[in-house]
């Protein structure tokens, strides 16, 4: 069956962050911190999903979606990280695979969408190799509660990202600077993956994947100095997460750590354990050209002369085709199957006057979207199933509720959502669909 779904966060829809014992996490401190967020928003409400999650399952119901993609909150579960478990946060998720199941709706659970406990952050997060056991812990607890139910799991979201943003430029949570002095923190996310496949597949878990984020890299010219930068960030944007996981080996990194020491014998066979599916989430190209002197060894040239969404993110459809069709010949027969986990756009959303959301960009992003991904598969790329983000308006990190990416607009004073046009017709495009396909 393809799965054809919409995607959410824990952090960035559930809201209810100080009940019913869910620890912090750094996302909690990240964003309380002045700065750190466009005008200070946090997610201490976000969507309200934690008290509004039937309305929101009935709004996928009605939508015909046969998946969802959510994010289950680890100090929801571990408050702490570890030790103690907290078996009302585990309830939740206990009652909305129920939900889900009941409408019809497959559940497939990512464990970890960037909301690291704060207690584990406080002990070094993702520099400290102890938190890859610590995650393993967390995935088999959750899986002890939710395989009966659950086939398909995530381990990670986006691991570049977090690293990326969160480690190295500090503008995502836990806020840390370090440059390429962040690598740790991509090793540590990795073998913690490794770790928790064999947790999941020891606790039932049938099917189990990763997801990445991925994006097609242009040099900005054919000249040597842009090929070569366009090469670097291809390998820290996508094969430093890709190659390991699919071949078990790492790209040639010496040219950004002088040791790699934080690798240990053993690691790597950890990190490629077999899976049943590649998430991708894809956005835009990027493109690159040589370094500007500021310590990076890429720039980014920036992409012009296509739309742009309400984050100036460069729409360019047949990328996702091209980054389909990419990944199969770099990786051939280790490619597994590929779940299209995240593809959306923000847009501003406005309600007309009589309180309608036409939203006709992201219908037209959509709709090309998924002509790229069908294109890809005509190509003989093995994909399994696309979800959009967003199924509501949420907290979009760092830009807080100023991006709007849901198909369900969410009037954040009130919490009323409203079906938007992209809604009703993805709603009319999926009752075409045969699911076999
Ligand atoms: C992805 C994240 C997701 C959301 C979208 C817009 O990088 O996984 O949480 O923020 O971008």
């Amino acid at each position: 069956m393809f799965l054809w779904g919409t995607a959410t966060a824990a952090y960035q829809i559930e809201g209810a962050t100080g009940e019913d014992g869910r620890g912090e996490s750094v996302w909690d401190t990240f964003a309380r911190e002045p700065g750190r967020t466009r005008d200070g928003h946090t997610g201490d409400v976000a969507c309200d999903h934690y008290h509004r999650w039937r309305e929101d399952v009935a709004l996928m119901s009605g939508l015909g979606v046969n998946a969802y993609r959510f994010s289950i909150a680890w100090p929801r579960v571990l408050p702490l990280g570890s030790g103690e478990v907290n078996e009302r946060g585990l309830d939740f998720y206990d009652r909305l695979v129920d939900a889900l199941l009941a409408a019809g709706v497959q559940p497939v659970p990512t464990l970890f969408h960037w909301d690291l406990p704060q207690a584990l952050e406080d002990r070094g997060g993702w520099l400290n190799r102890d938190v890859c056991e610590l995650f393993a812990d967390y995935a088999a607890t959750v899986a002890a509660r939710l395989a009966d139910r659950v086939p398909l799991w995530i381990t990670l979201n986006e691991p570049f990202v977090h690293m990326a943003f969160g480690y190295a430029m500090g503008v995502h949570a836990p806020g840390r600077f370090l440059m390429t002095d962040a690598l740790p923190a991509a090793h540590h996310q990795l073998l913690a993956h490794g770790r928790a496949v064999q947790a999941l597949r020891a606790a039932g878990a049938r099917q189990v994947a990763l997801t990445n984020n991925c994006t097609p890299v242009w040099p900005a010219s054919q000249e040597e100095p842009d090929l070569k930068a366009a090469d670097a960030y291809d390998v820290l944007h996508n094969r430093l997460f890709n190659d390991p996981i699919l071949l078990g080996r790492y790209p040639d990194l010496s040219a950004y750590t002088p040791s790699l020491d934080f690798i240990r014998d053993g690691d790597l066979a950890t990190i490629a354990a077999p899976l049943d599916a590649l998430g991708i989430n894809y956005y835009n190209p990027t493109r690159i050209a040589a370094p500007t002197g500021d310590g990076l060894p890429f720039s980014d040239a920036g992409i012009t002369g296509h739309p742009t969404t309400a984050f100036g993110w460069p729409v360019v459809p047949d990328c996702l085709r091209e980054l389909l069709t990419g990944l199969k010949s770099r990786y051939g027969a280790a490619l597994p199957p590929i779940l299209i986990t995240e593809n959306g756009c923000s847009q501003p959303d406005t309600p007309t006057e009589h309180g309608t959301i036409e939203d006709e960009a992201r219908v037209d992003f959509l709709d090309r979207h998924i002509a790229a991904m069908r294109q890809a598969m005509a190509e003989g790329v093995d994909v399994r199933g696309y979800f959009v983000w967003s199924l509501l308006d949420n907290f979009e990190w760092a830009e807080g509720y100023h991006q709007r990416f849901g198909l369900v607009h969410v009037d954040f004073a009130t919490q009323r959502r409203t079906p938007k046009r992209s809604y009703h017709w993805f709603k009319e495009f999926l009752k075409g669909q045969n699911t076999d396909t």
